[in-house]
C-alpha cells in the first residue's frame, strides 16, 4: 500500500485524499452491473443534503429511475426541486426544509411527513459537514457530532417509529436506508463513551481526524441499525447499507479556503462518485441483504470498532439519552 496504514489520530488530509484518489483509479469494480432495469418506479425516496455535491448528483439519478423524490434541505435552495424535475424529466420531485444543526427541525420534518401520510421506500442519509473548528450548534452540541451523526440518528429513528419508513412490507421490496460514511472512520481515535459526543478544538491539519471520528459514530450507527432491523429469520425488515464514495470534489472542504480548493482539485467528480450510493439504492441484486458497506465500487468490511455490537449498543443508548435530555 502506497501510504501504509496510518496511526489512529494522525490522518493527514492531503495523503488520505490522495490515497482515496489512487484507490479510485486502481479500483477493481466487483459490483454486479447496475442496469436500466434497476428502477425505483412507485417508490418514495428522501434524500438529505441534496443541494450540493454527492446529494445533488444522487437525487436526480433517483428521480430519473422513476423514484418520487423528496429533497430535505436547508433554506436558501429555492428552485432546487424544479431544477431536478427538469433534469430528470420526473415531475414527482418535492422539497421540504431540514436543518440537521437544529434537532427541532428534524422533528418538524418527521411530524410533517407522518401528518401527510408519506410512506418512504428509501432514505438516503447523506448530508454532512467538515467544519474547520469545533463549533457548537444551537442545541449546544459539536456541529460535527450533531449534523453528521446525532440528527441523522434522530431522523432515522423517528421515521421508523412513526411508520413513515415502514418495517417488513410483505408485498414490496424491503425499504432501504443508505448512509454516507467515509473510510476516515478507520483511522481516527476510538469513541470515548465517557465523553460521548465531545470533540476537542481542531484546525486544518487535524480536521480530517475529527471528521473521521464523526464518521466512526456514523459507521457504528449504520452497523447497529442493520443489526436491529432484521426479522427472526435473518432477512431484513429494512435494509441498511453504508458506503464511502472516495475523495470527491464537492463543497465539503468549503471552509478550507485555497488549501481546500487545491486539495480537492484532483478529487473525483460527484457524478462518478455517486454510483455506489445509486447502486445501494436501486440494485435488485441487493434485495434480501443488509449491513453491506461499500468502499468505492467494492464490498469492504467496516472497521472492527464500528462493527462491534457492544459499541453499537452503547452508542444507541447514549444517543437516545442525549436526545431525551433535549426533549427530542
Ligand atoms: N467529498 C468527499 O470527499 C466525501 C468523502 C466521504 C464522505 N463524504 C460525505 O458525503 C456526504 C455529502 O457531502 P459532499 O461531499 O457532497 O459535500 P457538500 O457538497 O458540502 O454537500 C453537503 C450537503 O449537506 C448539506 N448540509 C450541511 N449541513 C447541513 C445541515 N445543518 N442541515 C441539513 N443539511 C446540511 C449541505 O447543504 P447546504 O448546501 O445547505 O450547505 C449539502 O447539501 C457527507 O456526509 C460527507 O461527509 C464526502
Amino acid at each position: 500500500m502506497l501510504f501504509g496504514s496510518r496511526k489512529p489520530g494522525r490522518i493527514d488530509p492531503i495523503f488520505s485524499g490522495l490515497k482515496a484518489v489512487i484507490d479510485h483509479h486502481r479500483e477493481r469494480d466487483t459490483l454486479p452491473p447496475l442496469t436500466e432495469a434497476d428502477r425505483l418506479d412507485g417508490m418514495t425516496c428522501l434524500v438529505t443534503g441534496p443541494s450540493s455535491g454527492l446529494g445533488r448528483a444522487i437525487a436526480p439519478e433517483l428521480a430519473r429511475r422513476g423514484g418520487r423524490v423528496i429533497l430535505a434541505c436547508r433554506e436558501g435552495h429555492e428552485g432546487l426541486a424544479e431544477a431536478i424535475r427538469r433534469e430528470s424529466g420526473n415531475p414527482e420531485v418535492s422539497q421540504r426544509p431540514l436543518d440537521l444543526a437544529d434537532l427541532g427541525s428534524v422533528t418538524t420534518l418527521c411530524d410533517g411527513l407522518a401528518r401527510d401520510g408519506v410512506k418512504l421506500d428509501l432514505l438516503v442519509s447523506n448530508a454532512g459537514v467538515a467544519p474547520l473548528g469545533n463549533r457548537l450548534t444551537g442545541d449546544g452540541l459539536a456541529e460535527l457530532f450533531q449534523v453528521n451523526f446525532l440528527a441523522s440518528f434522530l431522523l432515522a429513528n423517528r421515521l421508523l417509529d412513526d411508520d413513515v419508513l415502514p418495517r417488513g412490507r410483505p408485498t414490496r421490496r424491503a425499504p432501504r436506508i443508505v448512509i454516507t460514511s467515509s473510510e476516515t472512520h478507520r483511522t481516527c481515535p476510538p469513541i470515548d463513551f465517557e465523553r460521548f459526543g465531545q470533540f476537542p478544538d481542531f484546525g486544518l491539519l487535524d480536521g480530517t481526524t475529527w471528521y473521521g471520528h464523526s464518521k466512526l459514530y456514523v459507521q457504528t450507527f449504520a452497523c447497529e441499525l442493520a443489526r436491529r432491523l432484521v426479522k427472526a429469520d435473518g432477512s431484513p425488515d429494512v435494509s441498511v447499507f453504508s458506503y464511502c464514495p472516495g475523495a470527491v470534489r464537492t463543497r465539503i472542504s468549503r471552509e478550507g479556503g485555497l488549501a481546500g480548493k487545491v486539495m480537492t482539485a484532483y478529487f473525483i467528480d460527484p457524478k462518478v462518485a455517486m454510483w455506489p450510493a445509486v447502486h445501494l439504492a436501486a440494485s435488485r441484486t441487493l434485495e434480501g441483504r443488509t449491513g453491506v458497506y461499500l468502499y468505492l465500487r467494492h464490498v469492504a468490511a467496516a472497521d472492527a470498532r464500528s462493527a462491534d455490537p457492544r459499541n453499537g449498543e452503547l452508542l444507541w443508548q447514549l444517543g437516545l439519552e442525549m436526545l431525551a435530555a433535549r426533549g427530542a
